[in-house]
């Protein structure tokens, strides 16, 4: 493990978005006070919907000039537009339809109302990101990226075992058969994701528990996606008390 990786525990999953939401108005805040503008990126899952709830119910939101932050997703079912399947709809629902962004800053993946056939919803999606980055890069520099992680290890629509855990070519992919339903997805992959200056893994539940202890073991990417996931300056994961089973008591950071 490299020394920018950190494993912090809290109680529960209650306590465990509230921190994480915590940390991340605290987070943007400064990263706003240094640049002109930020770029998130949002997950799917339901641990990661409780920190964008958490965040919209905290007061201190109020202080983040929302405006100036524009919103990717790691991954998203290629699904209609109005589904409930979105990560999208999860994300607008939970947080950002209720505070001030901009709308023209809000980058979802296209549903298969926008565009039909998922290899041109990959090109869409890596043409959206290329034309936000800076002078002839692939995409944006991402502050924060927020990942879930699945019982199988598996990160955004990157799973175990399947090809698209090892694309470098590609900035986006189009996944046809995930194990997980629905089988049509898009996905950033592992160089995009590991681009990212800070990567914020959330966990909790104790089915996280060997995906995470594999993960901080330097299992393989093949078998545990998750094990890629490292930021350019700081990878943290955010886990309950039943994720952080396996996890190395040596390997606990005692405080952010
Ligand atoms: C999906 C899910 C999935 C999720 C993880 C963690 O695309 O099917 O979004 O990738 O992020 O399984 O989910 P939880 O936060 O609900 O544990």
């Amino acid at each position: 493990m490299t020394t920018d990786r950190r494993v912090l525990v809290h109680p529960d999953r209650d306590s465990l978005a509230g921190a994480v939401a915590a940390r991340f108005i605290t987070k943007i805040i400064d990263i706003l006070d240094e640049n002109d503008e930020a770029h998130v990126v949002l997950s799917g899952g339901s641990v990661n919907t409780a920190v964008l709830a958490a965040i919209r119910n905290s007061p201190a939101q109020n202080n983040v000039d929302w405006k100036r932050i524009t919103f990717w997703w790691g991954d998203e079912r290629f699904v209609e537009a109005g589904s409930a399947d979105r990560n999208d709809l999860q994300a607008r629902e939970a947080l950002l339809d209720h505070v001030l962004v901009d709308p023209a800053k809000v980058h979802p993946f296209p549903s298969t109302d926008e565009i039909a056939d998922l290899a041109e919803a990959a090109e869409a999606y890596a043409a959206e990101l290329a034309a936000a980055a800076p002078d002839a890069a692939l995409y944006p520099r991402f502050d924060i990226m927020f990942l879930g992680v699945g019982p199988d290890g598996h990160i955004a629509s990157l799973f175990p075992g399947m090809s698209g855990v090892t694309e470098t070519v590609k900035t986006v992919i189009a996944v046809r058969d995930s194990p997980k339903p629905p089988p049509l997805r898009l996905s950033l992959t592992l160089p995009v994701i590991r681009s990212a200056d800070r990567i914020w893994l959330v966990m909790a539940g104790s089915d996280k528990a060997s995906p995470l202890g594999l993960a901080l073991a330097g299992a393989s990417i093949e078998e545990v996606p998750a094990a890629g996931a490292e930021g350019r300056r700081r990878t943290v994961f955010f886990v309950d008390q039943d994720a952080a089973a396996e996890v190395p008591e040596n390997l606990i950071a005692p405080s952010y």
